[in-house]
């Protein structure tokens, strides 16, 4: 194997090589051009630039990893670190203003989500887990089409596949379209449901046709785009949704690597005034435990404390999974990413030139807005 030196890493980022190393400086790094990263400093220069660059970083990672675990350490090891197996797929239900997400959500819920633990669903989690015949399915509740051009913009690529809901009786809209240009920009599967089919006014022919004029075909029509009658409101249909899901989540074989340090996205976070910055994150790799050193975004922590999506204490949560924590020194943003470090130093090193960096960002903002009021004003 070749390592992954500040200069090829650049080369990889089509970056110069003094833009990484002043990077690597921010994040508190000291790094010469031929000097070889660790999978912690790849991951963060990775998370500063875009999806496409860093997937196929994240492959170089996986080899560094055997790489450098390779010299004295024995083979199950070696193996174990790139151990990706089967992991739940991650939904987000998009559509047009009232066309129904909600109602669907609350059909699946209702119908699907493993009863059990009293309270159900804390109402502040903008991701659940429901299981179909032992499959389970991550939902996320992206409410506003706002929070996702967000994750977009930052290059998380948080779901699997969407589903669009098309009120039959309503048609496309400019949210629909929208949504559409969202999940092909991510290159995310989209399955219609066409909604509200118990309402005497559907015309889901009509939903065909319009949908087709955006490149969506269906296949009773020669096209590959699935599309399912339901009715959120009757739960008419939701079954059938949930298969084609599982069957589109089949094919395209997801997987991820429970035994690694656990990474993945922000989905909503806020200031509780009891428990102070609670955020709601998605593991997208590895595994996340209590007491875990992490870096989310520009601020830092410990997991104190995690809260699954249906109100229970748990220890550690997988890939896939949307989970509840407590414990970081600061509130961080919708899409901001997370990665879990070795240590609680390293983590805090990070986190500090990082916090510190955003600080040093809002305060020229903050400047700037100034100096234009000021002009304003003048
Ligand atoms: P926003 O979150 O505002 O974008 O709306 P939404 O897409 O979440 O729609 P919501 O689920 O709030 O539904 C809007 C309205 O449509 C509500 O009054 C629902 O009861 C109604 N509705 C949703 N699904 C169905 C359905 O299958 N049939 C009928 N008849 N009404 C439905
Ligand atoms: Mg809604």
């Amino acid at each position: 194997y070749e390592s992954l030196s500040v200069g090829e890493l650049a080369n990889k980022l089509g970056r110069e090589p003094s833009e990484i190393i002043k990077k690597l400086f921010l994040l508190g790094v000291m790094a010469t051009i031929n000097q070889e990263l660790d999978k912690d400093a790849i991951e963060l220069i990775c998370a500063e630039y875009d999806v496409e660059v860093e997937e196929e970083i994240r492959i170089d990672v996986t080899d560094l990893e055997i790489y450098f675990e390779d010299p004295d350490s024995d083979e199950d090891e070696a193996e174990s670190a790139t151990e990706a197996i089967e992991r739940p797929p991650v939904v987000t239900i998009m559509g047009h203003v009232d066309h129904g997400k909600t109602t669907l959500l609350d059909s699946i819920r209702d119908t699907k989500v493993t009863q059990g633990e009293a309270g159900g669903i804390t109402q502040h989690i903008g991701a659940y887990q429901i299981e179909s015949n032992g499959k389970k399915i991550t939902f996320l509740d992206t409410p506003g089409h706002a929070a996702f051009t967000t994750m977009r913009a930052r290059g998380a690529k948080v779901t699997d596949l969407t589903i669009l809901v098309v009120a039959a009786d309503d048609g496309v809209m400019p949210q629909t379209v929208e949504a559409i240009s969202h999940a092909k920009a991510a290159e995310v599967p989209i399955i219609v449901a066409v909604n509200k089919m118990d309402k005497p006014s559907a015309n889901p022919d009509r939903v065909m046709q319009e949908l087709t004029e955006h490149g969506l075909v269906p296949e009773a029509w020669g096209g590959d785009t699935i599309f399912v009658p339901i009715s959120a409101l009757k739960g008419e249909g939701i079954d059938q949704l949930i298969e084609m899901i599982l069957l589109v989540a089949e094919v395209g074989e997801l997987k991820a690597d429970p035994k690694v340090r656990a990474k993945g996205t922000v989905i909503e976070a806020q200031l509780d005034r009891g428990r102070g910055a609670v955020a709601t994150l998605l593991v997208q790799d590895g595994t996340l435990h209590v007491g875990d050193p992490i870096v989310v975004g520009n601020t830092y922590g410990r997991v104190r404390a995690m809260i699954n999506d249906v109100g229970r204490r748990v220890k550690e949560v997988g890939p896939s999974a949307p989970v509840e924590i407590t414990g970081l020194s600061n509130v961080p943003q919708a899409g901001d990413r997370f990665v879990v470090f070795k240590d609680e130093k390293t983590a805090r090193q990070i986190g500090e030139t990082r916090a510190g960096e955003a600080i040093q960002e809002q305060r020229t903002e903050k400047a700037r807005v100034t100096l234009d009021n000021l002009f304003e004003q003048m």
